[in-house]
């Protein structure tokens, strides 16, 4: 297909290094530094009242950001019997996602405050989550389809980008003229609620579009009613693998699922690359977000004839990065999702610590759910059994003749998310990239933050069914008879 082309470019976000740009997020923010937020189901119908829950604040176990009534199964059945595709032209559909990112960015301040005090988003992490919020309303309203829906989608998401992942999953069915269920994670509510609140508001109909809050439960019931035409699901891969399983099940044959899931991100350093960039892509990739992003990288390979003067690079600027409150400029790394996350992150680290296998570990806070980075050495990729959804880096080195083996274990492991290789040789730029199996592929930078419209993102193998969220073939999965696509 043609390429989008964008009347809007993408959203300008903030600059952090202007001082009146950040006294003007501060301004905005202030206002809701102490608010409590009460969220729970959005029905086109009545809802059925359960006891609130407390929502946690990563950072500060003395803040309460609000509360949360999960949906009852009762809910789910109201939601799925109200639910009507949308079926304003695509042109009212374009205008009124578009209204939404519009309303996004003005209500900035309250929406940084939500991410900062519910999902522990440091600054520039809050910025980029926005800006990529309204990208993505912005490029599927842009491209919003004539023709059939698939009908009623299914919409889950993770607390990871808990309200870009949210708000692309549930802008590309719309665009596309479904009615959506939205089914946020359990951690990240609130901004949930106030995302389908904005949806509401800019001109989305209620029937079109609810939420329904809860655990995975609340997921399991919305993936196995014969009601529901498709699936839009991003987290781990054994919950993928749970929703196909119930799919399979309950929903027609043929029902889409597009699920985006883990992975196993390696990047291979070799002793051509520029050591200064390598080091801090490495930083920024394995460490910012406190490595909780998808993308984010796992394990990382350098050629042993730079091995020990590049570790001593990189852990000396480890050694520099500020661990702590993630509200405040300077701060690196903030702290891990919930006490659930940190315990397993810690045990991870407290294994390779018995092994002897700790290369090097920074301060953690004592208030809060942290992890300080950490760097473990490890003999390959294939010693990491699972996906450590946290700040840590794990270490090989690898002899410039076995380059391809590392690669072979790399297509081993079954994922294909991110991959980046560190080098100035062009022959390898081409015979690496063409071998490693991953979605989303960046040489000689860091490998997360991919940009909607520029970098589609996704993965393949167990990290992703395609297509690529943020790039021209998505919305085609959202409908029920796609015009045909070049190359899709
Ligand atoms: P998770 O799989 O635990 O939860 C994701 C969502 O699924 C939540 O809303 C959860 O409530 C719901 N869920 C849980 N069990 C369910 C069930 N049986 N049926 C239906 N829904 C169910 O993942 P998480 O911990 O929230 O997120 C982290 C994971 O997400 C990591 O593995 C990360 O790599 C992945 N992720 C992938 C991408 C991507 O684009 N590939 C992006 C962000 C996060
Ligand atoms: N799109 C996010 C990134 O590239 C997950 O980091």
């Amino acid at each position: 297909p043609e390429l989008f082309q964008p009347e809007r470019p993408n959203s300008r976000g903030f600059d952090l290094r202007h001082e009146p740009t950040l006294d003007a997020i501060e301004a905005a923010r202030a206002p809701f530094a102490t608010q409590s937020w009460q969220a729970g189901p959005i029905l086109a119908g009545k809802s059925d009242p359960q006891p609130p829950e407390k929502v946690e604040n990563p950072a500060d176990p003395a803040d309460t950001p609000g509360t949360v009534a999960f949906a009852s199964r009762k809910d789910v059945e109201t939601a799925l019997a109200a639910a009507t595709p949308w079926d304003a032209p695509a042109a009212e559909r374009a205008a009124i996602l578009g209204k939404v990112a519009d309303l996004y960015e003005e209500n900035y301040g309250e929406i940084f405050a939500i991410l900062h005090r519910e999902a522990g988003k440091s600054i520039p992490d809050a910025v980029a989550e926005l800006r990529e919020a309204v990208d993505f309303l912005r490029y599927y309203a842009a491209n919003a389809p004539e023709g059939d829906p698939v009908g009623v989608f299914t919409c889950i998401s993770p607390w990871n980008f808990p309200l870009a992942i949210f708000t692309g999953q549930i802008a590309a069915a719309l665009a596309a003229g479904n009615a959506v269920l939205s089914k946020p994670a359990e951690q990240t509510p609130l901004i949930a609620h106030l995302g389908i609140s904005l949806m509401h508001r800019a001109g989305v109909p209620k029937t079109a579009c609810q939420l329904l809050p809860g655990a995975g439960e609340v997921g399991a019931w919305l993936t196995s009613n014969g009601r529901v035409g498709g699936v839009a699901f991003t987290g781990s891969t054994d919950t993928a693998l749970k929703i196909r399983k119930a799919m399979a099940e309950h929903l027609r044959p043929g029902a889409p699922l597009i699920a985006e899931t883990g992975g196993l991100n390696a990047m291979i350093v070799d002793s051509t690359a520029l050591p200064e960039q390598a080091v801090q892509a490495i930083v920024e990739s394995a460490f910012q977000s406190a490595g909780q992003r998808c993308s984010a990288l796992r394990c990382l390979y350098v050629q042993e004839d730079i091995a020990d003067d590049f570790t001593e690079m990189l852990t000396g600027a480890m050694d520099a990065l500020v661990v702590g409150t993630p509200w405040n400029l300077p701060t690196d790394c903030g702290p891990v999702i919930d006490e659930e996350a940190r315990a397993g992150i810690a045990d991870h680290i407290q294994a390779a610590r018995a092994e002897g296998r700790l290369m090097h570990e920074l301060k953690t806070p004592n208030a809060g759910t942290y992890i300080a980075p950490t760097l473990i050495k490890v003999n390959g990729i294939a010693d990491l059994e699972r996906e450590i959804f946290g700040p840590v880096l794990h270490l090989a080195t690898y002899r410039a003749r076995d380059l391809d083996r590392v690669i072979g274990a790399i297509n081993a492991t079954g994922y294909g998310l991110t991959f980046g290789l560190m080098t100035r040789i062009d022959d390898r730029v081409q015979h690496v990239t063409e071998a490693v199996h991953a979605g989303n592929i960046y040489v000689n930078r860091n490998q997360i933050g991919a940009i909607v419209g520029s970098q589609p993102f996704g993965g393949e193998g167990m990290s992703g069914t395609g297509p690529k969220a943020g790039g021209p073939h998505y919305l085609a999965r959202f409908q029920a008879h796609p015009a045909p696509q070049e190359g899709a």
